[in-house]
């Protein structure tokens, strides 16, 4: 066939109702860390271009620790202008709160007539809020594996870009999507499976020392997005070192590599390979690299926090977003939806 305009506009067409589709919530837990960046927050920024893809703040996710309204509201703002900082875009991702979403709490209510209370009960996420807070063990903990199922299988969502403590989750969102199409005899849900795009994850280390970055270490540990560069300054100088090298070219202990890492995150390679070379032949000041490198993230996060600071103030943007995510959402949502019951026989009148 000729490629004539009209041609390649079909094609465009067709390899856009072909692309696969990603979903992935967002809990809304406080500020974003470079570790967040890096290990989710750059993927899902490229995956926009890519695929059709749902990225929502999960706020309904969040009611089972029963945060005070006001907070709830301000958290969800949160998440929402950090990851517009980052350069989500609402004209290629659909990017949503998952409670502007009421088809999910009806899939969820649907999904939940044939999910069992003994599968729910042997989630490990499930086991440990049992020992973690025993003064709360509500249903929506125990459903939660069934609200994360709705959440994907209201857009036939195949591809999850989500962390390694989320596999047993995503199990059960099979279970739950296969089940049903079982029961009602139809191939209403795809499998979703969990998704990086790319080959590696950057990890991101931690200022503490060892491990990853992650805000649950203390504050001190992370840098976040949206810190101030005093905050920065001050962290990065109080990051955990030893007293240096003792023999040329010996082998970084954790502490020393995890500043390396973290320079090879945001620093220049001619900058990383100066401190690399200071360090194999024993001359490096890790006062003078740490001040490089509370410079480069100052450098690095910089436009990130000055898009924060602009949308924070900019509630007429914030809505008018929130309020077209929640249309196309709903566009998407609704088809599902109505297949779903039908399927099971809602169909009176
Ligand atoms: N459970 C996920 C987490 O804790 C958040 C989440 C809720 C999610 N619904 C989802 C992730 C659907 C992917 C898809 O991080």
């Amino acid at each position: 066939m000729a490629a004539s305009p009209a041609n390649l506009n079909t094609n465009a067409y067709l390899r856009n109702l072909m692309k696969e589709t990603v979903v992935s919530g967002i809990r809304s837990t406080g500020r974003l860390h470079l570790g967040n960046f890096f290990g989710a927050m750059q993927n899902f920024v490229r995956m926009q271009h890519e695929y059709n893809c749902f990225f929502f703040i999960a706020d309904y996710h969040s009611l089972t620790t029963h945060p005070v309204p006001s907070d709830l509201h301000e958290n969800v703002k949160q998440v929402l202008v950090e990851y517009l900082a980052c350069g989500l875009n609402p004209e290629s991702a659909t990017i949503y709160i998952q409670s502007d979403l009421p088809e999910t709490a009806e899939l969820y209510l649907l999904l939940n007539m044939n999910a069992y209370v003994g599968e729910l009960e042997r989630v490990t996420s499930f086991k440990e809020k049992i020992r973690k807070q025993p003064e709360n063990i509500n249903a929506g903990l125990l459903t939660y594996p069934t609200l994360m199922a709705a959440d994907i299988l209201i857009h036939r969502g195949t591809k999850v870009p989500v962390g390694k403590d989320q596999e047993q989750h995503l199990e059960m969102s099979r279970t739950f999507g296969n089940r049903f199409n079982r029961m009602y005899r139809c191939e209403l849900f795809p499998e979703p499976v969990a998704f990086n795009f790319g080959t590696q994850l950057v990890k991101i280390p931690g200022l503490d020392g060892s491990g990853k970055m992650g805000k649950s270490e203390g504050e001190n540990n992370a840098v976040f997005l949206s810190d101030t560069p005093e905050d920065i300054r001050r962290k990065v100088m109080r990051a955990v070192t030893d007293s240096g090298p003792v023999s040329p070219n010996q082998e970084k202990p954790e502490a020393i590599k995890n500043i390396f890492a973290l320079m090879d995150a945001v620093s220049e390679k001619e900058t990383l390979k100066f401190f690399e070379e200071k360090y194999n032949d024993m001359s490096i000041r890790y006062g003078d690299m740490k001040k490089q490198l509370a410079e480069d993230m100052i450098r690095f996060t910089g436009p990130i926090r000055e898009k924060i600071g602009e949308l924070s103030r900019d509630e007429a943007t914030l809505h008018r977003i929130a309020r077209r995510g929640a249309e196309k959402a709903r566009e998407s949502a609704s088809s599902t939806l109505s297949e779903a019951r039908h399927a099971i026989g809602i169909r009176h009148f």
